[in-house]
């Protein structure tokens, strides 16, 4: 790998002439559906699993002990299978994330967003139409391999079709998309809820809505100019780039394009360029986002408000529209983050946040230490509201904090040649802990009781004083800027990427021979 592969780029500042033309709104809109659908199979599974038609038709023993007297109030919903049902999903997204860089690739960012929109299709028929446990979990899975090429494929089709100027924010706005589909699927649970005893399959089968969406905007969409130019079709891509930026002065842009492929073809093996001494901060930061982000305890909430409003002693609906009120707080705040992400700065928005998110939590944790006891009766209407403030509270600081830097941050930090391996890698181990949250919070609940929310606090603390130390700030900088300005000029994250200048050549050979 020369030493030159760190920047080939224009040169720094350089614009290119791009007009926001209809195809990339086109794109928004399949921004939209890719995150609509993740966001809506996050939210759906907890208003469903707290329906009793669903429980007593998959789940006869979770509907005996959520009726039963003597069972705890913590422990009501602890049930292994219950919790597969949720997790399931995380689970084959994570592995098929690897198929997806293949296919990412290799056939392009297109067919993969339509491979991810028939494999949610499929997903949708099964779990619309199960018969049994089986049936719905597998198709769980099938919309997990669908999370698994969606959330590869769409976040690099839409930053390689924006131009750069709205880039960020077309990256939050994916994130947005995530928390309208969650809002979407809570307010359908609460209208669901209502009709029996099918009810639980309309939640799930609207879930085609978004995913027809997605299969049909992937079928009429053009591949992007990079993945073209990647897959050695030079002359379509210089035709695509025209069509999208609205001018025929697209050389300087295309130029960089095939440079950019060239060095990318230059490099072998891109996960084994990823662990290479010089990608380590990267690297370790896209990582520790994914486990820090998991670990503040969102999912928590997301997919299990109405069942963990209902162990407190919510009704039903009481519980279905709560859950309704923080999906409707989590879009709000989302907002505050396109706002305010490029003025104030990724560091200052996750500080604030970390102070907000950790004296919620740990609020939350004595009042129902204090109020609600294995066999208590339901917390008064005055201490329920309290604690439904203290998580809208809660979820609007990681809405605009955690939620869409998670993201955000790894997408901007790798350098050209790791950039689409790194983010197989971030959705990988980002799935992974969903999948650890989704199969143990209602047991940790059941255990922890209480306990569980000082333990996320405890975690938010963790993380907060990883950001004040070792998270630099990357608002305002160039893209392919990051090594020289950012990692270069860190305290502690310089001695990687300085270390290896001058071993540079050859190095990425050497290292990756020693690695295999
Ligand atoms: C996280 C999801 C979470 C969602 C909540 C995303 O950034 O990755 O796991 O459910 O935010 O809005």
């Amino acid at each position: 790998m020369p030493a030159g592969g760190f920047s080939v780029s224009a040169p720094a500042g350089v614009e290119f002439e791009a007009k926001i033309t209809p195809i990339v709104i086109i794109s928004c809109i399949m921004a939209a559906t890719g995150g609509l659908m993740f966001g809506y199979d996050v939210g759906i599974s907890g208003g469903v699993t707290s329906m009793d038609d669903f429980l007593i038709e998959f789940f006869p023993t979770v509907y005996r002990k959520k009726h039963e007297d003597k069972e705890s109030n913590y422990c009501k919903y602890d049930n292994q299978g219950l919790q597969l049902f949720t997790s399931s999903l995380y689970l084959a997204g994570l592995t098929a994330t690897f198929f997806a860089s293949y296919t990412t690739r290799n056939l392009g960012r297109r067919l993969t967003m339509l491979i991810a929109g028939v494999f949610f299709i499929i997903g949708v028929i099964f779990n619309g139409a199960a018969q049994n446990l089986a049936m719905l979990i597998v198709g769980r899975i099938l919309l997990g391999c669908g999370v698994g090429f969606a959330n590869q494929a769409v976040p690099l089709f839409l930053s390689e079709i924006a131009p750069t100027r709205i880039r960020g924010g077309l990256n939050i706005l994916f994130q947005l998309n995530v928390t309208i589909g969650i809002l979407f699927a809570n307010l359908i649970n609460y209208g669901t809820s209502k009709i029996h005893p099918w009810g639980w399959r309309l939640s799930l089968s609207l879930a085609g809505i978004p995913a027809l969406l997605l299969t049909l905007g992937a079928l009429f969409v053009t591949d992007t100019p990079n993945s073209l130019i990647e897959r050695g079709h030079l002359e379509e891509g210089k035709r695509v780039l025209k069509k999208i930026r609205g001018t025929e002065n697209v050389d300087p842009e295309f130029n960089e394009i095939v440079e950019a492929s060239r060095i990318a073809h230059e490099v072998k093996h891109p996960f084994r360029n990823l662990l290479l001494r010089r990608n380590r901060p990267q690297l370790v930061i896209a990582v520790l986002l994914q486990i820090f982000q998991q670990f503040t305890g969102i999912n928590a909430i997301m997919f299990y408000a109405p069942v963990l409003f209902n162990t407190l002693g919510f009704k039903s609906d009481a519980s279905l529209y709560s859950a309704v009120i923080t999906g409707a707080v989590n879009v709000l705040s989302t907002l505050v983050s396109v706002y305010s992400v490029d003025k104030v700065g990724r560091r200052l928005l996750l500080l604030e946040a970390g102070v907000q998110m950790f004296f919620s939590q740990a609020i939350i944790a004595v009042i129902l230490g204090i109020k609600v006891t294995d066999h208590s009766d339901n917390l008064s209407h005055g201490w329920a509201i309290i604690v439904v403030v203290l998580v809208c509270t809660f979820v609007s600081s990681f809405a605009w904090s955690w939620g869409p830097l998670g993201w955000l941050i790894p997408s901007e930090t790798f350098p050209l040649e790791t950039r689409s391996a790194g983010q197989s890698v971030t959705v990988c181990v980002n799935l992974l802990f969903t999948f650890v949250i989704a199969q143990a919070f209602l047991s940790m609940l059941c255990h922890m009781k209480y306990g569980i929310f000082a333990f996320f606090s405890g975690w938010v603390l963790i993380m907060s004083v990883f950001v004040l130390f070792l998270l630099p700030e990357t608002k305002n900088v160039p893209i392919e800027e990051m090594t020289e300005r950012v990692w270069k000029q860190h305290w502690f994250w310089k001695r990687f990427v300085d270390d290896d200048e001058h071993t540079l050549n050859g190095d990425a050979e050497k290292n990756g021979v020693n690695l295999s």
